[in-house]
């Protein structure tokens, strides 16, 4: 394993200290996110954690807690009064734990789950860390199809940078969210304020979710480092 999965690995680990018996817990989506899953599934095979149920955050990872045999404990947002805690990983965080996410283009459903729990832990490996964010990614933005031109161009036109329209990677054509939307990647030209930023994009006819995932949502991010220590903001 290298380096950074290792990083993540311990960061996975220690979000299990966050999951107690009889919890309603959300499971993130991405690689962090599931190795999480995997420590989880083997704290509940050795009976460490009893009673858990689990709510996925994507298609992606409900098919993982199928494949893992977890399917009589998987849950849908719609069968559960809450969720205790959801452990989610995340592109890139700052030291005010804003977050963009919505790198695998799973934003919203991680967006109504994450921000619905009651504790939101956040699970990265210290190349994750920036002095502000959007650093090194782009911010997604998940558009209804019909929309999707109109809202890159307010974009551009309202706060500067450019949108670009989610495509490839084993399609042809436009990325295709798990809710049927697009996604559009927006590189800003100048700082933002992430709070106020979330705030407005959204506010944009057409834009269902934006992945500036604001730091007063998040109750903590676990930052795993390359040198397998820890270290909590
Ligand atoms: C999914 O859309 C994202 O928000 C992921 O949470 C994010 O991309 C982190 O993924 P990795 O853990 O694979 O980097």
């Amino acid at each position: 394993m290298s380096d950074i999965n290792t990083a993540r690995l311990i960061a996975a680990r220690e979000a299990l200290r966050y999951v107690a018996s009889n919890y309603v817990v959300g499971v993130g989506t991405g690689s962090t996110a599931m190795l999480f899953l995997r420590e989880l599934h083997r704290a509940v095979v050795d009976g460490r954690i009893k009673n858990v149920l689990l709510v996925p955050t994507s298609t992606e990872t409900e098919i993982e807690i199928l494949n893992l045999g977890l399917s009589s404990i998987l849950r849908y947002p719609w069968q559960v009064d809450h969720i205790d805690v959801a452990i989610d990983g995340a592109d890139e965080v700052d030291r005010e734990k804003n977050l963009i996410k919505g790198g695998g283009a799973a934003l919203t459903r991680e967006k109504v789950i994450d921000y619905w729990a009651g504790g939101f832990i956040v699970i990265v490996d210290e190349a994750k860390l920036v002095d502000r964010i959007p650093s090194k990614h782009p911010i997604p933005i998940e558009v209804i199809p019909f929309a999707w031109s109109v809202v890159k161009k307010t974009l551009e036109t309202e706060f500067g940078g450019r949108a670009v329209l989610r495509s490839g990677n084993g399609k042809r054509g436009p990325v295709v969210t798990d809710n049927g939307n697009y996604i559009l990647d927006y590189t800003p030209n100048s700082p933002i304020n992430p709070t106020e930023m979330e705030v407005r994009i959204k506010e944009i006819p057409g834009v269902v979710e934006v992945g500036i995932f604001s730091g007063r949502h998040v109750s903590k991010v676990i930052i795993g480092r390359l040198d397998s220590s820890i270290v909590t903001i």
